[in-house]
Parts: C-alpha cells; structure tokens; sequence
C-alpha cells in the first residue's frame, strides 16, 4: 500500500483585480511556489492556494469607467492574473476567485458561526475609509488623508453589522505567547504585538453602500466587508465547511507583504477563533520591492512587469534574480542592471557554464556517456565533500525560508566544481590514451556536482534545472524527483547523455536592458493596447482605464504638458549606444533628458533645434542616468526609426501644445 504522505498547505495573498500583476505581486507568488515545489521534493502532498480578490469599491468603479458589467470585468482580469502565473512557471493548485459561488458559501458559513457564537452585533458606523486599503481609518476626520496610502479619506455613515473584535485581545496575546513562530519575521511580530496591547476595537464586516459585494443572507442590502470575505478564500479553496474531509486546513503558511500583517494576524485568527476553526500555523510576512528607493506600485507609476523579463532572459531568471537578490522578510531593490549581471555573473558564467563545459567534455572525450570514476584523482577540490555541505547548508536555510542563504550554498558548489576542472585541467590530458581513467573520474565528479546542483536549483530554477537534467541523460521529471533520494551515487556511468544545449547564453548587457525597457515602454503605450482585457496585461494597461472604444477624454489629453523646448548640449551615455543624454531648455528651465535616438541623430545635429518636450513624466533613470522628460518623435518602420517632431514656423521656447 502506498504511503500516506504528509500534507502541507500554503497560500499567496489573494491579489485585487483592479490592477494587474507586476514584480511586486510575481515576488510573493514567486516564493509560495518556490516552496511548494520544494516541499513536494520533501515528500509532502501540498496544496497552494493563489487567486484574485473581485469585490468591492474600487472594482465597482473600474467596471463603471470601463463601460462593462462588474461580472464581465473581473472576469476578464482574473484571466490575465492566472496567465501571467502561468507564463511564471507557478503551479498553483488552487486558483480562487472570490466571486466563486463556493466561496461565497464559506464566507456566509463563517459568518453564521461567529454571530451564533455571540461574536457579531449590528451598530451604526460613521467614520473615514480609505477606499484603496479597503479599511476604516482610526482617529481620522473628514478631509484626512489615510496614512497607509496617502490617499483622501471618504466619510461614511452605515448601519453594519460589528465583529467583537474587541473580545479578542487576550486570546489574541496568549496565541502569540503560545506561537512565538506564529508572525514571522520578528519585527512583523512586535508591530502586530504592540497592535494589539494597544487596544482592539469592534470591527464592523459589513457595509450597505456597496453593491459589488457578497450579499449577507436575508439581510440585503448588507454585504460583507472584503477583508472578510478575501481572507476567507484561503478556507474556501480547500473545501469551506467541508474542510475536515479535505484534510488541508489548518494552513501551514500564509505568506503576505509586510503592509497587510494586521489582516492576517490580528482579524484573521480573532474571526477564526469567534467561529471555533483551527488557525492557519504561521504567517510570513515577506518586504517589499523597491524601485528607485520606493515602493513599486501602480499608484506610484513605477512598475516593472514580469513578461518583457520573462521574454527577454527567461522565467527562471527573474525567479532566480528575486530569489537570491531580496532577503526574504526585509525589502529589496530591482534594477534592470543587477538582474542582468546577476544573469551574467551567475546564471551565464556560474551554472550554464559548468553544465556546458562538462557536458561537452563528456560528448566529446567519453563517446557521450556519464563515464565511471576509477582512477583517483589528486587535487585541492573535494567536490563530493562540498555537495554533501552544500545539501544541508541548502536544506537548513530552505527550511527557514532563508532563499538566498540556499542559493548561495548551491553556487558555492557550482563555484567549487569549476575551480575542480581549472586545476585538474581534464582537456589538455585528453589526447593522451594513458590518461583515460584519470579524465573519466574527473568529468564524472564534475558531472555529479552539476546534477547534485541542478536538483537542488530546481524549485527555483523549474524549466533549466530540467535541461540540465535531461542533458545528463535522466528520463524521469526532476520535479518527481525526492531529496531523499539524493546521493553522491544517482549518477549512473554508461547512461547516454542527451543533446547538449546552451542553458543560459552570456547576453550584452545595455543592449538586454534596452530591449527589456523598450519591450516594457510599448507595453505601456494604451493606444497599442488590444481591446481584451487579456491582452491590456501584456500592455500593461488597465482595462478599466480604458472606454470601452478606447477614446480618451480630453481632460485625460490634458495631463499630459507637452512644451516647445531647445537643445542645449548632448552628450552620449557611456556603456549604451542608443542613448543620448539630452539638455533642454523648455523656457524658464533646463531639462536633463535620456532619449534613446543615439543611432539616428548625432550629437552636434541636435544642439540648438527646437523640439517637443513631454515635461510632467515622472522622473526615472536610464542606464543609471536621471531622464526627466521625454523628447516626442514618430516611431517609423518596423524598427521603430525614431524621427523627432518639430515645427514648420518659428515658436516659442516654453510654449505649451494643446
Ligand atoms: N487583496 C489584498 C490581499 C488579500 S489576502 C486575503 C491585497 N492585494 S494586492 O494585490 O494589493 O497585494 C497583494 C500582495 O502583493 C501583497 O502581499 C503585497 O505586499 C504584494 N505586493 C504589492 N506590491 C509589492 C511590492 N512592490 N513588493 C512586494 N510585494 C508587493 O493586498
């Protein structure tokens, strides 16, 4: 009889469908698979919940400014949501959607046990919302900003039905007594701490001005408060009231951004505990992703989106770069230039190289067969001592969730091997017969390394690591494999190697990052944009934004300050051929700008002429240049010849294009 294997279940945060996904939300959904395909090398059943957050204001009024029906535009964004983990190589096993019927039934099944428990009364409610955070603002009055976002607070006045929140406190201090692991990081576990020794109060979970909402039974017009009814997804995906029989709750693992910590922490188990259901084990609440120093977010127009990376150097290396660039718990910073030298440095050189320069050995020298170790070899290098250290050094940091620490442990024995096959040099003793078993027991240990480390790559690097391993001639899925199994011996001499390929090819850097940022610009460019929502991600616009004939009003034309400017001076920028760094005087003031027209115009051609400026862009660096502005020019051809815009009659510096 087959085993019965351990379970293990873990969840992403349940994403807003009035936006879509950039590497801020891919960075979350990034780890939990990680970790699911991690776990299930351990050998557990694991389940990963992921799905899309559909109800409430802000999806209400995006369906309204769209021209579409609510139903008909979530749907449609859900859509993009689950195509992008899908093009991320996420194998989410659950997808929720919190407008599924089933999920409703969860929400309305826990709601009826909190209020039969005496947890839930109906009161009257008047105060400040932020209707982008979807939460009440404490303390604040008519006309204050929230202070999570920044955003104008609106007054509301409501008859709600409240959750005694406020009879939470101590069972809420005494679980984290209890599970010091309960919060994670450390830090998150002080603030949702101190959070609650300052004093809970009610917490009202239903509203009456809302329409898009998932309806209270038999009390219309209330529907629930989207918190309530989001965090309860992570019930519903694996089976709602019936989730004894599916065997899956209690979560082992909510991970979550450090900004919705209160959520899961504080509401979460009080709404749990009021209904007598088991608490999920542990949330992990991961940092953010920074962009320049700031948070990246659509609200700050300072996205990147996963696709042009994805497309440009490949799924795993956008993995691989989150991974081990970000310090799991703290925030971290992206830059197209350290995630293509990371590429470079150690997906190119480090990995690609060592499988590529073994695997060729062993096509060329040993007739394309994993040949057998004999001969023992002489050297500083004891590469089967750093792989058995480089699996428990993987294992310790993976078990804390530690991404980083386990990358590095792998890389030191990719690092390890290559510095094996410098020293002992097996192609310059190749030509010699008399050397054969030394050369067979040298690409045999390198050979060993390299699996040993694409095995403990593959949750994070999927689609190479299962290269890799078909390259060394193995049939089975890497990702069936089990770390138990894993051994100095797996490899078996005489096995046929597949066809070699290059796994990571070496790329240029500015022209990589060119292309990722030129792939991203048109992405952005609304007027491009298909009509399907599905197509808008790959756009990166918001359906929502968008009239449903794609016409924009003129009060939209009108953000945009377009000024009459001259070119002052123009230099190149160092290290990238296309670009110009641009100063131009728009009347009043002279601009810094990074125009990508280097190829088309030369230097001393500019200096003096009159072109037109886009003047409130947000600023943003290029190359590590600060570009603030852009110079407007027709795109021409298939290759996009920019030809910069001008004008027939004599204009004013300064002034403004209507
Ligand atoms: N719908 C709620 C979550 C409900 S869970 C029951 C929500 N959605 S969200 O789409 O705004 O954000 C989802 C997650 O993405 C959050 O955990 C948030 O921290 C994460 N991120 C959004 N921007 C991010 C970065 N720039 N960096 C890292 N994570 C970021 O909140």
């Amino acid at each position: 009889m087959a085993e019965k294997k351990p379970k293990y279940y873990l969840t992403t945060p349940i994403y807003y469908t009035n936006g879509l996904p950039h590497i801020g939300h891919a960075y979350s959904t990034i780890v939990c698979d990680t970790i699911r395909r991690y776990k299930r090398m351990l050998g557990y059943d694991v389940v990963m919940t992921t799905g899309t957050d559909e109800h409430g204001v802000n999806v209400e009024r995006s369906a309204r400014k769209a021209g579409v029906p609510e139903s008909e535009f979530v749907a449609k964004m859900a859509a993009v949501w689950r195509e992008t983990w899908d093009e991320l190589g996420i194998q989410g096993d659950e997808f929720i959607r919190t407008t599924d019927v089933t999920h409703a039934h969860t929400v309305q099944w826990l709601f009826r046990l909190c209020r039969e428990n005496g947890y839930v009364y109906k009161g009257n409610y008047v105060g400040q919302y932020c209707i982008y955070d979807n939460a009440y603002v404490a303390d604040a009055g008519p006309g204050d900003n929230c202070p999570d976002c920044g955003r104008p607070t609106e007054t509301v006045t409501e008859e709600n039905y409240f959750f005694k929140l406020s009879a939470f406190q101590k069972p809420l201090l005494d679980l984290y007594a209890k599970h010091p692991e309960f919060i994670q990081p450390e830090t998150r576990r002080n603030e949702a701490l101190s959070f609650v020794e300052g004093g809970l109060r009610d917490l009202s979970i239903t509203r009456t001005a809302i329409r898009w909402g998932i309806p209270v039974p038999g009390e219309e017009p209330h529907v629930f408060y989207v918190w309530f009814d989001a965090l309860t997804a992570y019930l519903s995906a694996v089976g709602g009231p019936d989730y004894e029989r599916h065997g899956f709750w209690p979560a082992d693992v909510h991970v979550v951004g450090k900004e919705i910590i209160r959520f899961h922490a504080v509401y979460w188990p009080a709404f749990l505990m009021a209904a007598g259901l088991p608490l999920p084990k542990q949330i992990w609440a991961h940092g953010w992703l920074l962009m320049e120093s700031s948070k990246m977010s659509k609200s700050r127009g300072n996205v990147v989106k996963p696709r042009p990376i994805a497309n440009v150097l490949g799924m795993d290396a956008l993995r691989y770069f989150l991974l081990r660039e970000v310090v799991f718990g703290q925030d971290g910073n992206f830059s197209y230039d350290a995630l293509v030298q990371r590429y470079n440095s150690d997906l190119a050189n480090g990995l690609g190289n060592l499988a590529s320069r073994t695997l060729t050995m062993i096509e060329k020298y040993c007739g394309g067969k994993i040949p057998e170790a004999k001969a023992p070899v002489e050297t500083k290098y004891n590469v089967q001592v750093g792989a058995r250290h480089a699996v428990s050094a993987f294992q310790r940091a993976f078990e804390q969730f530690q991404f980083s620490n386990g990358l590095q442990a792998i890389w030191e024995l990719i690092s390890l091997a290559d510095r094996y096959l410098a020293e002992t040099r097996p192609w310059a003793i190749a030509d010699n017969p008399g050397n054969h078993e030394r050369l067979a027991t040298i690409l045999h240990t390198a050979a060993r390394g390299l699996s040993i480390a694409a095995v403990l790559a593959h949750p994070v690097l999927p689609e190479a690591t299962q290269k890799i391993w078909s390259q060394l001639g193995q049939q089975r899925r890497l990702q069936d494999f089990q770390l138990q199994e894993l051994d100095w011996g797996q490899l078996k001499p005489n096995t046929r190697i597949g066809k070699v390929e290059a796994i990571f090819p070496r790329v240029e850097v500015s022209e990589t990052i060119e292309r990722m940022e030129a792939m991203e610009k048109e992405a952005s460019q609304p007027a491009k944009a298909p009509a399907s929502a599905a197509a808008g991600a790959t756009a990166g616009a918001t359906p929502a934004a968008q009239p449903a004939n794609n016409k924009i009003a003129i009060e939209d034309f009108m953000k945009v300050e377009m000024r009459v400017g001259q070119v002052h001076t123009v230099e190149r920028v160092q290290g990238a051929d296309k670009l110009l760094k641009v100063n131009v005087d728009i009347g009043g003031e002279v601009r810094q700008i990074v125009a990508g027209i280097a190829q088309h115009y030369k230097p001393e051609d500019l200096v003096g002429r009159k072109v037109i400026v886009v003047v409130n862009l947000q600023p943003r660096k290029l190359r590590g240049v600060e570009s603030n502005g852009m110079i407007v020019a027709a795109s021409v051809g298939p290759e996009g010849r920019p030809v910069l815009a001008g004008f027939l009659e004599e204009v004013e510096v300064g002034a403004r294009l209507k």
